[in-house]
């Protein structure tokens, strides 16, 4: 179910959600009505993320349909056998409102004996971002050694969403380059070492993201989450950062200009 959230105690559209996935059939019957109301919400910009040929289309057309949707458009490490092809997320980067190469990265919580293969296509994939100068959107599931490791050597621009490793890591990434997306297990009781990573992270290096439909932020925990909910995500960080939630929205916000739209 749907929470709308017509009262966030935002005058202005301070949220830019660096990462959605608009296509998930659970918006099917909302979708519309959620994305023509983005600004009503908060919402000053969302990019919907491709896994695959189908869902890179479908996010497209709807960074097409909304001035301020944007789209990624890539192979995630779950779908490499999905058929899509590189040369195909290669032609539909070529839109204007395509913005990044993504999601992309490793999964080894899902899948664990296709290791190879992930790192080819994830390779093949940080390469022809770097061939048309395009930012990627990083997927790191209990695959931290693995990716730093390519990481270290590609160096490409982006961001490692959904960060779930340590502030190590985090340290290391951020001297690559790279910014880390934070999204709502932040509320989570069982965040682990995710408040210690907001902690150290430098404000200029953060990015906030839904995952919509998933990882809904408390209160809102279990319903479908959307891009009005990174309120809460920032209320969170705020807290931890002894800020107030408007300075984190405006910062993340201009950080994901920075990267994603200029
Ligand atoms: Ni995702």
């Amino acid at each position: 179910m749907i929470e709308f959230l017509n009262e966030t105690p935002l005058e202005k559209p301070l949220i830019f959600d660096t990462h959605a996935h608009y296509d998930d059939e659970r918006f099917d019957e909302i979708r519309d009505k959620l994305l023509s109301t983005l600004t009503k919400n908060s919402v000053g910009a969302v990019i919907s993320c491709g896994c695959d040929k189908k869902s890179s289309i479908k996010a497209l057309e709807m960074a097409e349909k909304y001035d301020n949707v944007y789209a990624a458009v890539g192979i995630h490490p779950c779908n490499i056998d999905s058929g899509t092809t590189i040369k195909e997320i290669e032609k539909l980067a070529s839109n204007k409102k395509c913005v990044a190469i993504g999601e992309i990265g490793l999964d080894y919580y899902w899948v664990q004996d296709n290791k190879p293969q992930q790192k080819e296509i994830f390779i093949k994939q940080l390469e022809l971002a770097k061939r048309l100068e395009l930012p990627v959107l990083i997927h790191d599931r209990d695959a931290h050694a693995d990716t730093l490791e390519i990481l270290r050597e590609y160096k490409p621009k982006g961001v490692v969403h959904s960060f779930s490793g340590s502030p190590e890591m985090a340290k290391e990434l951020i001297d690559l380059g790279l910014y880390i997306g934070i999204g709502g297990v932040i509320t989570f009781k069982n965040a682990k070492k995710l408040p210690d990573v907001v902690k150290m992270l430098p404000m200029d290096r953060m990015l906030l993201e839904t995952d919509a439909p998933y990882l809904t932020p408390v209160p809102f925990r279990g319903k479908t989450n959307h891009s009005a909910m990174i309120y809460f995500s920032a209320e969170k960080i705020a807290e931890i950062k002894n800020a107030t939630t408007e300075e984190i929205l405006k910062q993340t916000f201009l950080n994901a200009e920075n990267l994603f739209l200029k």
